[in-house]
């Protein structure tokens, strides 16, 4: 599928038939419509209007378009605010919000939670005879809290559901910490600027702003299965998602990737990205999905609007970033937008139509190029899965916990420190899934859990069965210390993690942004970022050379290794440069007996996927040079129809992209 966001009612009905003839010129074959027309289509309380709706979906089918239906509730209508003010949200500082801007209701405004579905129903009941409707795409990029009192209210029962009694409550919140006791539900508030928060990141108790963070994305989440729940009733095997957004620290896609018949996700890296940056956010959107490939629903074709300066794509960036998407699991290739409007804070983002109305644009003629070029490639890949035998554990309430956490360093970022091992794996081409604590690892030979700060209930079971087996596992600094409350555990740190790997941790040193400590690991020294863990060794043995080059913990082991039945874990308990990171990993993935996909000169990405048409290698130049691969096997190039053979040299264009059929 290659198209995206079509928006009609921006413009006048005459000039829909040229979009049309542009957009199929250009190989579209897919719009996603309707993603903020609820204004247009409930005018008034009573009254519904599909009339415009009708007219364009009768076109778009005379034009062989699919459609991607979207159900406009990402913003609501000015009259409903007016009417209804509960659907307006109050920020974390407590002001209640007016009418304006979009993913604006408050989940757990009765209006909006009438309304909703409510829309969602009637237009799967009006629109489902059109088999040209593939997906339903409900609301669009949830995200955001909201402080009302309804949400308020909304909070208290869902700890009553978690915690059953008060006393629960108290116990698992410590609330004997600062005289917080809570003797009636009523008194509890939820935790924002007016109560517990110092700023947006610092709680004073951050128990209860990671319950608060469970609770809001839970609340958002269940306003999408009112939705899907109401287009099922009369499409009983509708195809339903929403366009979720990446690292997105709001809401936990986990939990919302089972909910989705399938993952969409829209994909806008920042100018600075480097290519493992983005090749991260899709792995961890097909993670959430179970691994499933999943759609890229988004990206821009030139420039975003919102960014600091939003620079172009440069000549080629457009293409080779979708195939890295395909690469890295999507079946689609899909934009916002087709057609740039002329109004709104959206007119200096880049589409298909420029403003100026015609093909006869750079980016237009690179988009007709790529759709040409995908219909040629047909179906071949679709629905081929990744081969990963590494995983990386990503989990949200790690992320929260860490970042609303007081102490011990506010330089602490989860996705940062989680991407220092994700990017090594990337930069090495090894292929890897992304995975949530608690998973099953038995299909993996490598297991990575950066910054395993909280460990949960029994998620160190899958762990400890996947290492007795034979699996090698590894953790970084300040695993193992909090529960499932964000409770210090009590014992000694790692808690749960200890035994398997053969070391206690006794404190950890904060270092100033500017000042590094050192190790020594095969033969090389490395820097000591961020946080010092001082370890003790119990059945673990030292794998650095002589622990930290300085301070008074001169000498205290860095990386350690526990053979633990028939695998092995490993901690490293500081955070180092990439060089440290590529060099160890490196020796895990020899150890462990998993191969890179291909080995290939820097900034050359490799990627695999394999379904019943064969086992596909792409091959991503992400630097402006021409570069040369190696190919240790026979193939057939897909885009050029090139036959390799074993031994090969290939050379790879600037930017250029080659998927290979091994
Ligand atoms: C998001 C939204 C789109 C549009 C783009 C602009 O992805 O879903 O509606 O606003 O951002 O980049
Ligand atoms: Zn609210």
């Amino acid at each position: 599928m290659f198209g995206g966001d079509y928006n009609p009612e921006q413009w006048p009905e005459e000039s829909w038939v040229e979009d049309m003839q542009l957009m199929r010129e250009a190989g579209v074959n897919i719009v996603t419509l309707n993603v903020f027309s609820w204004a247009a289509l409930q005018p008034g309380e009573d009254v519904y209007d599909f009339g415009r709706l009708d007219r364009v979906m009768e076109l778009v089918r005379e034009n062989g378009f699919m459609v991607c239906m979207a159900t406009s509730t990402g913003a609501h209508p000015a009259w409903m605010a007016r009417r209804y003010p509960d659907i307006l949200r109050t920020d974390f500082g407590g002001m209640r919000r007016k009418f304006g801007g979009r993913h604006n209701s408050c989940p757990s405004s009765p209006t909006y939670r009438k309304y909703a579905p409510l829309l969602a129903g009637k237009l799967a009941e009006r629109y489902r005879e059109y088999d040209n409707i593939v997906s339903w795409h409900v609301s669009n990029e949830y995200g955001g809290a909201c402080y009302c009192e309804n949400c308020e209210r909304a909070f208290r029962i869902w700890l009553r559901e978690k915690y059953g009694s008060l006393e629960e409550l108290n116990r698992a919140w410590y609330t004997a910490f600062w005289g917080h006791t809570f003797y009636d539900w009523e008194e509890i508030v939820l935790p924002d600027l007016r109560s517990e928060h110092v700023d947006e990141r610092r709680s004073m108790h951050p128990g209860i702003t990671l319950d608060y963070r469970r609770f809001m994305s839970d609340a958002i989440l269940e306003g999408f299965e009112l939705e899907y729940r109401a287009i099922k009733e009369w499409i009983p095997d509708a195809v339903i998602t929403t366009n979720l957004m990446g690292f997105y620290k709001e809401l936990d896609y986990q939990k919302w990737g089972r909910k989705l018949d399938f993952v969409s996700w829209d994909s806008y890296p920042s100018n600075e990205a480097s290519y493992a940056e983005i090749a991260m956010g899709h792995d961890l959107m097909r993670g959430v999905g179970g691994g499933k490939p999943f759609a890229l629903m988004e990206q821009t074709p030139s420039s975003a609007n919102w960014l600091p300066f939003n620079a172009l794509k440069r000549p080629g960036v457009m293409r080779l970033w979708s195939y890295q998407a395909l690469a890295h699991g999507s079946d689609t290739v899909m934009f916002f937008q087709m057609k740039r409007s002329l109004g709104g804070c959206e007119k200096h983002h880049g589409a298909l139509i420029d403003h100026v109305g015609t093909g006869e644009t750079r980016v237009y003629r690179e988009m007709a190029e790529l759709g040409k070029e995908l219909e040629a490639l047909g179906g071949v890949f679709l629905g081929a899965r990744t081969p990963a035998k590494i995983a990386v554990m990503f989990d949200w309430d790690n992320w929260w916990a860490l970042e609303h956490s007081i102490g011990p360093s506010q330089l602490l970022d989860y996705p940062e420190e989680w991407k220092r091992w994700y990017t090594a794996l990337r930069e090495m081409n090894y292929d890897v899934d992304v995975i949530a604590p608690g998973d099953e690892l038995s299909g993996y030979r490598l297991v990575v859990a950066p910054l395993w700060y909280m460990v949960k209930g029994e998620d160190d079971r899958s762990v400890r069965r996947f290492v007795k087996e034979g699996g090698t596992f590894v953790t970084g600094f300040f695993s193992g210390i909090v529960q499932e409350n964000d409770l210090a555990v009590s014992g000694g740190y790692p808690g749960k993690l200890r035994d398997i790997l053969g070391i206690w941790l006794e404190e950890w040193d904060a270092l100033a942004a500017d000042y590094e400590n050192a190790f020594v690991y095969q033969g090389h020294t490395y820097p000591a970022y961020r946080l010092c863990d001082l370890v003790h060794m119990e059945h673990a043995k030292q794998v650095d050379e002589q622990g930290y080059c300085e301070d008074f913990y001169r000498g205290f082991p860095v990386v350690t290794k526990n053979e633990y039945g028939k695998g092995r874990a490993y901690y490293v308990a500081t955070a180092s440069s990439g060089e440290f990171y590529r060099a160890f990993l490196s020796d895990l993935c020899a150890e462990a007996w998993v191969e890179p996909v291909l080995r290939t000169p820097e900034g050359v990405e490799a990627a695999g996927r394999e379904n019943e048409n064969g086992s596909f290698v792409f091959l991503l130049n992400h630097t402006e040079e021409e570069k040369w691969v190696f190919f240790p096997w026979d193939g057939e190039e897909l885009l050029g129809g090139d036959v390799l053979r074993a031994g090969e040299e290939v050379m790879l264009a600037p930017r250029g992209v080659m998927v290979v059929r091994k």
